[in-house]
């Protein structure tokens, strides 16, 4: 048996879906537990990758796990999801495609749902103006389940009480925004018809899928924890208040999918061989200059710094040490997954953040508020940088010296050891150490 979570140790699209797709090769189960359709990533799935089509094809997933696409990986969204309905009948659909056969995929009665006011409340309440959201209704979904007058995939399977519930919820709003055309447009009864319409496609997956969790864990099979977003998004321990409304950090399995965090027996740390962030909020090492602009890409390739799921361009900047310490902290990694080194190939010289300064004083732990955040300017370390082409290194010996001095660098810094290097997109590119 084996449990493995894989965490963003940064501020999210650190790659994480390669690396569970990658090690879902192995794995029984594929789960999510934290977020919703704020998340986002693109898998092709082919020939050699065990699946029942014939040619390659690309699938753009919010909601479903990566490891989900393996046919022998059942897929889980776990209770600390928030689910938006017609989202997931479309993905239900492109998987059930993919698979050539209906998915294996379960869902929380306990999740929450997204539905169409989340959206319309987080622009109203100026979310998406003020901290850069994904404007998916994610932060007015988990307003609901706090508030306990969210609905739950579970009422799903009770029509009457599914209906009369968003009743309450929809005439709640009319009151707090009287005269608001989008919300008066919204007939809760035929949007409840509707929403139990598209649920059919997905109905017969809905259960207990903390109890599957702990059977499966119980039956010896391998279960893969697949978090979204990242540490520094965590509702709790990011950069507050620039941050998600979920728990992105390894104490989401616990609260997000029921399974606590003593069963895990591997905590992998995913970081990309820089920083990126997407969203207002502080970010000390951020080069909005040349170097940024380098880092990000043209966006002409997939793998340039925009969002999934909104096609934002990321801001981009140098690796920041400090941060990463306190990922590794928060999170009790037992290894790092390095990704994107490629990216750094033709930089002469390399920085990275080893300390802050804060009005004059030098600080070694990452500020637990974003308005110390935002006064820290990074002490650097500069290394040299490497000028041959890595995408084809496939060993650590492969690797360029000035390479492996860059990794050696960041596990000892992190006191955690990178076991795997990408150096480029696709699963080949990847060095397992
Ligand atoms: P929300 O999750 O839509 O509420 O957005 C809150 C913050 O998290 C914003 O800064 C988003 O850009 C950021 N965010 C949410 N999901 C992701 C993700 O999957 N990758 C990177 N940033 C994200």
């Amino acid at each position: 048996m084996t449990a493995i979570a894989v965490i963003g140790a940064q501020w999210g699209d650190e790659g994480k879906g390669k690396i569970a797709h990658l090690l879902a090769q192995d794995a029984d189960w594929a789960v999510r537990f934290n977020g919703g359709t704020n998340a986002g990533h693109t898998v092709v799935v082919g020939e050699g990758q065990g699946s029942q089509t014939d040619s390659p094809s690309e699938f753009k997933f919010h909601l479903i796990p990566s490891g989900a696409l393996h046919p022998h990986c059942a897929g889980v969204l776990a209770n600390g999801m928030v689910i938006e309905p017609f989202s997931l009948a479309q993905e239900y659909e492109q998987l059930k495609q993919a698979l050539g056969r209906e998915p294996r995929l379960y869902i929380s009665e306990r999740a929450h749902l997204i539905l169409p006011y989340h959206p319309i409340v987080e622009r109203l309440e100026g979310a998406k103006s003020e901290l850069d959201t994904t404007a998916r209704g994610i932060g007015p979904a988990y307003q609901d389940k706090v508030a306990r007058r969210g609905l739950r995939v579970g009422d799903l399977l009770h029509p009457e009480r599914f209906c009369e519930k968003l009743k309450r919820n929809v005439e709640r709003l009319l009151a707090l925004y009287p005269g608001n055309d989008e919300l008066a447009r919204i007939r809760p009864d035929a949007l409840a018809d509707e929403i139990l319409r598209v649920a059919e496609g997905f109905r017969s997956g809905i259960t207990h899928t903390a109890e599957l969790l702990h059977e499966a864990l119980d039956r010896g099979e391998t279960v893969l924890f697949e978090g979204a977003q990242g540490t520094l998004l965590d509702i709790d321990f990011g950069t507050y208040p620039y941050v998600t409304s979920s728990h992105a950090t390894v104490g989401g399995v616990g609260v997000g999918a029921g399974v606590s965090p003593r069963r895990l027996d591997r905590v992998i740390g995913v970081l990309k061989a820089y920083t990126t962030r997407v969203g207002a909020g502080p970010f000390p090492t951020e080069e909005t200059g040349k170097i940024g602009e380098r880092l990000r890409g043209t966006g002409a390739n997939p793998w340039d710094e925009f969002g999934t799921t909104t096609g934002r361009p990321r801001r981009c900047g140098w690796l920041d040490l400090v941060a990463l310490r306190y990922a590794a902290r928060i999170n009790d990694f037992t290894e790092l997954a390095l990704m994107k080194l490629d990216v750094l190939t033709g930089l002469k010289e390399l920085k990275v953040a080893v300390a802050y300064r804060c009005e004059g004083e030098t600080i070694e732990r990452f500020p637990p508020d974003a308005e110390t955040l935002g006064r820290c300017e990074p002490i650097y370390e500069a290394l040299p940088g490497w000028s041959e082409d890595i995408r084809g290194c496939r060993t650590w010996r492969e690797l360029p010296g000035n390479a492996q001095e860059y990794v050696k660098f960041v596990e000892q810094a992190v006191g955690v050891p990178v076991a795997l290097i990408s150096v480029g997109r696709s699963f080949e590119e990847t060095i397992w150490r």
